[in-house]
């Protein structure tokens, strides 16, 4: 997608493709940068500190990593290290852990030197299919998109009552899982950026997301810098809107989905698909193939990650100069713990978009999808 009209991925490569840049998210919406990752051990860094974010992000950065170790030192020891350090850098996204599981599979049975060169391969195609995969679930959610939209102008939709309302799609979002959480498009804002882009009248309400506010400081802006009329709502706004009619759906990403539909994502995913539920508002998860784990079941199996309690004590932002500052906002010492990521059990979530099409999350729905047992 574009930055100040210039097209950018959230990971890219230069010259012979072995430069690895990201975007630094933790400067966004203040400062638009981007860094170099020149080891492994820089790859682990940006996943874990968050300059880069969201599940399949994480997971292509990851791949590049492999890339970076296997270019510094083929031998199956540096693999099986980089490996290790790349895992253990955050540990709810399941992505991280496909990409390096499927990186080995590949790299392992071959010469070390065979190793670099199809390292970058595999990470290169990896973040190809990255945004094939996520156009893909643009477009199964722009089906929904077009369904529901029908059925308000009908008369049959929630929100709005004025003529203008109801020509107005309005989509709720959690967090960021749009094209900075991605290679490029997004997943739960690929369709919104399709919808828009094909002239239907498309406005979301972006939830802050605390405690980092990936939806105020990431999602208003990639929205902002794509044209798409968008407000920011505070996270506990949601319910006051789901109950007046002023949402007509709810889309956000997942980190990792069981087999069964089970849905980990953001702290705060949870109680939004509760209040979607009592207010009769469908509540859909962007769900690619990479997020979904068909090792576990149940939604308990997930590991949740807490991060500083820095984060929920803390806020950053610039102050009326324009200068960037960390300020404290609770007193000294206040104790806070810090969940990062929630379950949603599938039962709340009326579909899956997944790129090969919408499914129910329940037991089987997934595996029949994706052809597995
Ligand atoms: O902690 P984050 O910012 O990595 O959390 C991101 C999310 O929860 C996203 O919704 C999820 O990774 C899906 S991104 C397409």
């Amino acid at each position: 997608m574009k930055v100040g009209g210039v097209p950018y991925r959230a990971i890219f490569t230069e010259g012979a493709g072995t430069r690895v840049r990201v975007i630094d998210q933790t400067l966004l919406p203040h400062r638009f940068e981007t860094v170099r990752l020149r080891t492994a051990a820089d790859a682990a860094r940006a996943i874990r500190d968050m300059i880069v974010r969201g599940a399949p992000l994480i997971g292509a950065t990851a791949a590049y990593g492999v890339a970076l170790a296997m270019r510094a030192d083929p031998s199956v020891a540096s693999l099986k290290q980089a490996t290790a350090m790349l895992a253990s850098a955050r540990p709810t996204a399941v992505n991280l852990r496909w990409a390096l599981d499927a990186a080995g599979a590949l790299l392992r049975p071959l010469s070390p030197g065979e190793r670099a060169d199809a390292a970058q391969d595999f990470a290169a195609r990896l973040c190809e299919d990255d945004v094939r995969r996520n156009r893909s679930i643009g477009e199964h959610g722009l089906a929904v998109f077009r369904e529901i939209a029908r059925a308000k102008r009908s008369g049959a939709g929630r929100s709005g009552t004025g003529a203008a309302s109801k020509r107005t799609i309005n989509v709720m979002t959690h967090c960021n899982a749009g094209w900075l959480a991605t290679v490029d498009w997004g997943t739960a804002t690929a369709p919104v950026y399709l919808a828009h882009d094909e002239g239907m009248r498309v406005h979301v309400w972006v939830r802050e997301t605390r405690p980092r506010l990936q939806g105020a400081a990431l999602t208003a802006w990639e929205l902002g810098q794509h044209g798409v009329p968008h407000t920011l709502v505070s996270d506990s706004a949601a319910g006051h809107l789901l109950s007046r009619g002023k949402v007509d759906l709810v889309i956000v990403g997942t980190d990792r989905t069981t087999a069964a539909g089970d849905v980990a994502n953001k702290v705060g995913t949870y109680p939004l698909a509760l209040a979607a539920r009592d207010n009769g508002v469908p509540f859909y998860v962007a769900a690619p193939s990479p997020s979904i784990d068909w090792t576990i079941q149940d939604g308990a199996s997930i590991p949740i990650e807490e991060r500083d309690p820095d984060e929920i004590t803390q806020v950053w932002g610039v102050d009326e100069d324009g200068v960037e500052r960390r300020v404290r906002v609770t007193p000294q010492g206040t104790r806070a713990a810090n969940y990062a990521f929630d379950v949603t059990p599938g039962r709340l979530v009326t579909g899956l978009v997944t790129e090969r099409g919408v499914c129910p999350a329940e037991q089987g729905a997934l595996g029949r999808m994706f052809r597995r047992s």
